[in-house]
């Protein structure tokens, strides 16, 4: 069981193309239950969820939305391969002053982790045209959009790599997405680091 969280936890890579099958919404319900639970500063709890699932809005959040900088446009998941539902991670402003991104980082990754468990592929974005999402949402004032999680059954199996000294991942000629990560060696210190 450890084991396999851990590797579930390892093998997660951001997912940009999808199929087109809808997600059932007990999933998703699965899903956003783990990111409520997830370790949060003084206890705030100030963030709430927005699950959208609808094509029509589906179809539109998409539009606002901004996909692997780096590759830009060519990773833009095209007709027939865009997300079926997203979840839109928002904060309470009644709950905090100042929201602590660290619980932010640790919801989102639960959601992500669990979608992942029950074999849905997700990207986590923040480039995001906000004020427009606030709009065709009817967002209140009261809540500010962090960032959403855009969802789908993976139509994609990017690949890690850890021998490059690049931070910016490529396509390859079939198309594939390679995804460097810095070495464990180069990044892992033990009791002092000089
Ligand atoms: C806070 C945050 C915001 C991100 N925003 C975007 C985004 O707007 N568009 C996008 O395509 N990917 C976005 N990503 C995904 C990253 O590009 C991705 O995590 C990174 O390339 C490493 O790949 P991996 O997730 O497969 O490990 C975001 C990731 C994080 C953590």
């Amino acid at each position: 069981m450890k084991h396999q969280l851990h590797n579930l936890i390892i093998s997660r890579r951001s997912i940009r193309l999808f199929k087109q099958k809808k997600i059932p919404l007990g999933i998703i319900k699965k899903a956003v239950n783990a990111g409520r639970l997830a370790p949060s500063a003084a206890n705030l709890q100030f963030l709430e969820y927005l699950a959208v699932n609808k094509p029509q809005l589906c179809e539109k959040i998409f539009s606002f939305t901004r996909w692997a900088g780096y590759l830009y446009p060519r990773r833009m998941p095209p007709e027939g391969k865009k997300p079926v539902a997203y979840i839109f991670i928002l904060i309470n402003k009644a709950k905090t002053k100042q929201p602590d991104s660290r619980d932010i980082g640790a919801s989102a990754e639960n959601i992500i982790l669990s979608l992942l468990s029950q074999g849905i592929g997700a990207c986590w974005i923040a480039s995001l045209d906000k004020e427009a999402l606030i709009k065709i949402l009817k967002i209140p004032k009261n809540y500010q959009i962090d960032s959403i999680i855009a969802c789908g059954y993976p139509a994609e199996n990017p690949k890690l790599e850890t021998g490059s000294k690049k931070i910016k991942y490529w396509l390859d000629a079939k198309g594939r997405l390679h995804v460097p990560k810095r070495p464990l060696k180069n990044i892992l210190y033990l009791n002092k680091m000089k």
